[in-house]
């Protein structure tokens, strides 16, 4: 159990108070690592580093249990919506703890607090005029009796041509859709055609906040919101804003609560932004503070950690509702990130193509550190990029292991060889010493530098300089070898060495939170210490501090056991390909007669070799069990002819013999593909067949 990072700090004067947001997870499949990368790692890494400098931290997240794809998911499975979210809220939820993403709350959008705070903020808007009533046509599925809105339909993408983009967005090109601007649209439940129908729905005039929030976003943040954000919200503003539908004909979400609207549903990304806030009011209930500082007062720095599929709904349609509700406040910034892939390929839930965070755990139940680390060494947080099993290995291996293990473990070792675990008292301190100490003293501000302007990757790359320093250090001055003739001088060098091990166990923590706890209780360091400490105090394990025995921190990752995870991904390959598997549609109807003019005999490949100058071609003898006879196969370029000498093969007797290449070919082969799409024999494999037997 990780230690509650919050247990024991007093707030501090100078504390600011911040609202950090995970996106809420669809609850139609688990979390894999693209989610994580992208999302909870980060705002996580953000969340523990804003609590250790003492501020009051609000990180809420939870599910986001209505829309589209919650419904696709229960007609797929052939269950209800409710049991769809109540599966996966129980399995996102316990890999959040198990991962030890330190939410102070996840909720969930199908509770009571939810729906009551979403129909109440649309009430407001509603009764402040800030919605268009309209009619309007909308697509319509008249076999399924449904309108089509959103993951219901798909059709190419106007902007882009992209064949499958949603009736919501084009996850090819990034735009964000209405579902009648798609081209040849087609229902995804039935595969018809839908017609337009007329329907009433409500609204979000999107122009309305055009020039606000061309001001707010591209001017006042033009500095310090990342480009990727800034490139897709310039995107939009430039295109002109439209009014947007916040409402649904569904019959999944929360009822709109307005009269003449009985039977419609809110959008789903009217909803889920406001379960921040629902979230935020449970927890606040919970632990006795008032929600209202926390989105309502200007002191607040309010951070929605996302990924890029999101950034208009965070920076365009959610600051418009919060901007039109009047009294809360707006993100201070919205950190996105790009896509991660997974062995170069595009992570992709329905394809399986992914690492699922409970199978993660499942697999390594101790290793959410080393998951963590390479994520954020490879956090696509400017560019889209990859996760591959080997890089784990290399991460954890040849990183955590041997830079920062190896450094706590030579100090550990050290510390009760020499002293029986009892930190020394140090004597006077050296050049060297001030040099090394002064540069530790550093990190924690250059650390903050990078986290402050959520760039993890570089800030995770500074605390391993830190192990560096440590590991430097000894090997300058190698007290294992001055110990015997100066054993004053060394109590001062193991005394330095303690410090870095001990300021490796405050900064690890928003990144390593597993390792910095095992660290605690190696190096039983005061659980109170805080970031500053670092830069402030030359005690952190004070003298005569008693520590307790070595630990290995990383142990190393087999080779065997990265095949197992790339074996697994290969499987879900071979799967993938025999599904989408191309069936060829059946040829024209043959009569018995045709049937029965084909003569096809067991056989068995006598002889093979290559037919010179010809890369296909095989020249093979064939016992066919009425004679050995020459066949001619292009199949040279799949085979060797050593492989395919003594093989049983289905063989066509009185296919007319043909010239090829001056050889007579005397019949053929049959041939058919594999799951993986290689070239097989059609094999007649039963017990006791001869050559020569008819199949018929
Ligand atoms: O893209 C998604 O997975 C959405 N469920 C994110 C919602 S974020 C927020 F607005 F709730
Ligand atoms: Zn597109």
């Amino acid at each position: 159990m990780l230690e509650n990072p919050t247990r024991g700090y007093a707030e501090q004067s100078e504390a600011k108070r911040y609202t950090i947001t995970a996106a809420l997870p669809y609850t139609n499949g688990p979390i894999h690592i693209g989610h994580l990368a992208g999302v909870y790692v980060p705002s996580d890494i953000y969340a523990r580093y804003l609590r250790l400098q003492g501020n009051d931290v609000a990180f809420i997240c939870g599910s986001d249990e209505h829309g589209v794809a919650i419904s696709m998911k229960a007609k797929k499975e052939g269950i209800t919506p409710q049991q769809v979210i109540d599966k996966y809220d129980g399995i996102i939820r316990q890999s959040f703890i198990d991962f030890g993403i330190s939410f102070d709350n996840y909720s969930r959008t199908s509770y009571q607090i939810h729906h009551d705070t979403a129909q109440a903020f649309f009430k407001k808007l509603y009764e402040n005029n800030d919605f268009i009533e309209e009619v309007t046509e909308q697509l319509y599925d008249a076999k399924a009796d449904q309108f089509l809105a959103d993951r219901f339909v798909t059709g190419t993408c106007p902007k882009c041509d992209n064949p499958e983009a949603y009736g919501d967005q084009c996850e090819k090109c990034g735009s964000t859709l209405n579902a009648t601007d798609l081209i040849h649209p087609k229902s995804t439940i039935t595969g018809e055609t839908p017609i337009l129908k007329s329907t009433k729905h409500w609204f979000l005039p999107l122009e309305r906040y055009q020039d606000f929030l061309q001001k707010w976003i591209l001017e006042d943040h033009a500095k310090d919101w990342k480009t990727n954000v800034l490139g897709q919200v310039k995107s939009w503003l430039d295109d002109g804003l439209k009014p947007r539908a916040v409402t649904r004909d569904l019959d999944w979400g929360i009822d709109v609560p307005v009269k003449g609207a009985e039977g419609k549903k809110l959008y789903v990304w009217f909803d889920a932004p406001i379960g921040y806030i629902s979230a935020t009011k449970e927890w606040a209930a919970r632990v006795g503070k008032n929600w209202e500082d926390y989105w309502k007062s200007n002191d607040t720095k309010l951070v929605h950690f996302i990924g890029k599929d999101n950034i208009v709904f965070h920076c365009i349609i959610f600051p418009a509702m919060l901007k039109a509700e009047g009294t809360y406040i707006l993100p201070d910034n919205v950190p996105a990130n790009e896509f991660l892939n997974l062995e170069g390929n595009k992570l992709s839930t329905s394809k399986n193509w992914a690492v699922w965070l409970h199978e993660y755990l499942q697999d390594f139940p101790d290793k959410q550190d080393v998951l963590r680390y390479t994520l954020t060494a490879n956090a696509p947080e400017t560019k889209d990029n990859d996760f591959t099993w080997k890089d784990f290995q290399a991460r954890n291996n040849n990183e955590l292991a041997a830079i920062f293990g190896n450094f706590i473990n030579r100090v550990v070792v050290l510390t009760n060889k020499y002293y029986n675990g009892i930190v020394p008292t140090p004597n006077e301190f050296t050049e060297i010493d001030e040099q090394t100490l002064a540069e530790l003293k550093a990190y924690p501000a250059v650390i903050s530098s990078s986290i402050e302007r959520y760039r993890f990757r570089e800030a995770q790359g500074e605390l391993m300089n830190v192990a560096r320093l440590g590991n430097k250090y000894l090997a300058d001055e190698e007290p294992w070898k001055m110990v015997k003739e100066n054993p004053e001088r060394v109590k001062t060098q193991m005394y330095i060495a303690l410090q870095i091990g001990a300021a490796l166990r405050v900064l690890s923590e928003p990144f390593l939170p597993f390792t910095a706890c095992k660290l605690s209780g190696i190096l039983k360091t005061d659980l109170n210490l805080r970031w500053k400490d670092v830069s402030e105090r030359t005690d952190l394990v004070p003298a005569g501090h008693q520590i307790g025995q070595a630990e290995i921190l990383f142990a190393q990752i087999e080779d065997a056991d990265i095949q197992k995870q790339i074996d697994k991904l290969e499987a879900t390959k071979v799967a993938n390909k025999a599904e989408n598997k191309v069936i060829e549609p059946q040829k024209e109807t043959a009569t018995f007669e045709d049937f029965s003019k084909l003569d096809l005999r067991v056989g068995t490949i006598l002889e093979a070799e290559k037919m010179p100058k010809a890369n296909k071609l095989l020249v093979l003898k064939v016992d066919t069990g009425i004679d050995v006879r020459t066949i001619v196969s292009g199949i040279a370029e799949h085979f060797s002819p050593e492989e395919v000498v003594g093989k049983r093969v289905t063989v066509l007797v009185n296919l007319a013999p043909r010239a090829l290449r001056s050889v007579e070919s005397q019949g053929m082969i049959l041939m058919t593909n594999n799951a993986e799409g290689k070239l097989v024999f059609v094999n007649p494999d039963a017990d006791g067949v001869n050559n020569g037997a008819l199949i018929s």
